[in-house]
């Protein structure tokens, strides 16, 4: 399970792909468009239409972004080739209440819910470029614009950004190549009037007006590990934690056979590469936490604050890029940290095994980045290569 809520199988031959993919797609799901210079997976609200405190149910938007995105216009079929030679990757996400859980701050085009201070219509505030690399980090900035929350607007919206970035953006040096520099490039102003232009020029009525206030009182995201209450009378959220976001052929079975006896065969993803089982009515919650597969292994519903926080990317196990092992470290750290030291709140240790930071060290409490190191052996009294660790510490998501 990966940090934008999707899901990467390792292990599979070239002889079996064209059935996995065929698979995929016979559940509207796809594979296309998920790596090179391509706008990347949507990410949602992992609590959509379930949560008594949605702003905006992120799912039609989301579904409409990605068929915006992946679905040939002329085939109707998966793989998009308007959208598939782009100067860099993208990431879009939409926010669907105040705990932003889709992190519109790390995404090129970021939707975050917020009412409109005179009309009191929903709508969504833009933020645009955000981005983690090797060579720099950019927390996204607002766009000072603002969004009527309906599903033709969000895709109007991203459609003319991706125009304009697809055919204005720099092709030269990739380190400098995503949104935020041809945002700096332009002036945001001038990228904003362009944007807006765009919409206008489709002739499909879209709407917008400046960037509304955002609410002031207080809120902390919530939890989405664990048991919690649902919007629907009668029926609750139970949050599993997944170690490091990797599960086995056998763990992935598990939790489809716990979908379908607890959830009608749904299951949700989070950035924080864990599962959420919704739905479940209140009455059967006792025998689902008996369940043997959410005590015995290495799932759990209440897994505690260091456990249940950490993260990780793919790591020299199966990532050709790693400068060291993750998944496996992450998890053993983990387990030894819960144990030795107790916090008053979450601890949030991102492992990452190189630069490239599909780990989001950087937006860690405590974050372990791969890294060339050296060592003095001293039996020969030289230096030698071994795998090393930057740590980064005191990110905010
Ligand atoms: C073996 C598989 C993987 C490879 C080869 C890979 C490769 C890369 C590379 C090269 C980048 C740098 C961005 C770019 O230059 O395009 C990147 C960024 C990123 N990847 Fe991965 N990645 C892999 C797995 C993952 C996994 C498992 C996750 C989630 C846990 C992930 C999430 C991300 C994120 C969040 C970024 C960074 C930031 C951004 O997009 O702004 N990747 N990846
Ligand atoms: S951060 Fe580096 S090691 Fe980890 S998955 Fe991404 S490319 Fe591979």
């Amino acid at each position: 399970i990966t940090t934008r809520q999707n899901i990467q199988l390792r292990g599979i031959t070239l002889e079996d792909a064209p059935d996995v993919i065929d698979g995929l797609h016979a559940c509207n799901q796809t594979s296309f468009q998920s790596a090179l210079d391509n706008v990347r997976n949507m990410v949602g609200s992992p609590l959509a239409g379930i949560d008594p405190l949605e702003m905006i149910d992120t799912r039609p938007y989301c579904n409409a972004l990605s068929d915006l995105i992946s679905l040939d216009p002329v085939t109707q079929t998966r793989g998009n080739p308007v959208w598939g030679n782009l100067p860099r990757k993208f990431n879009i996400c939409v926010s669907g209440s105040r705990d932003d859980f889709a992190h519109t701050h790390i995404n090129d085009i970021g939707l975050q819910p917020t009412v409109h201070a005179t009309t009191g219509e929903m709508g969504f505030n833009v933020v645009l470029g955000g981005y983690m690399s090797i060579k720099r980090v950019a927390h996204a900035i607002d766009m000072d614009m603002w969004i009527p929350a309906t599903v033709q607007n969000a895709v109007d919206l991203s459609e003319a950004i991706l125009r304009i970035f697809r055919d204005e953006g720099s092709r030269g040096d990739r380190q400098k190549a995503r949104l935020m520099w041809l945002i700096e490039e332009k002036g945001l102003e001038t990228f904003r009037s362009e944007v807006q232009e765009e919409m206008k020029s489709y002739g499909r009525g879209a709407t917008w007006d400046k960037a509304q206030p955002k609410a002031t009182e207080p809120f902390t995201r919530r939890e989405l590990l664990g048991v919690h209450k649902q919007a629907q009378e009668g029926l609750s959220r139970v949050g599993i934690h997944v170690p490091s976001g990797r599960l086995s052929v056998i763990e992935a079975r598990q939790l489809a056979d716990l979908a379908d006896k607890y959830s009608e065969g749904e299951i949700r993803l989070t950035v924080e590469q864990n599962a959420i089982l919704p739905n479940v009515p209140d009455e059967k919650l006792s025998e689902l936490l008996a369940e043997p597969a959410l005590n015995d292994g290495r799932f759990s519903v209440e897994p505690g604050h260091i456990k249940g926080h950490t993260v990780s990317c793919t790591g020299a196990q199966f990532c050709g890029l790693a400068l060291v092992e993750t998944k496996n470290n992450a998890e053993r750290v983990a387990n030894i940290l819960q144990q030795t030291i107790s916090t008053p709140r979450p601890l949030r240790i991102h492992w990452t095994g190189c630069p490239n930071s599909c780990g989001q060290v950087q937006a860690a409490d405590i974050g372990i980045m791969g890294a060339p190191a050296k060592k003095l052996n001293p039996e020969t009294g030289k230096s030698m290569a071994v795998p090393g660790c930057n740590i980064f510490i005191g990110g905010t998501i």
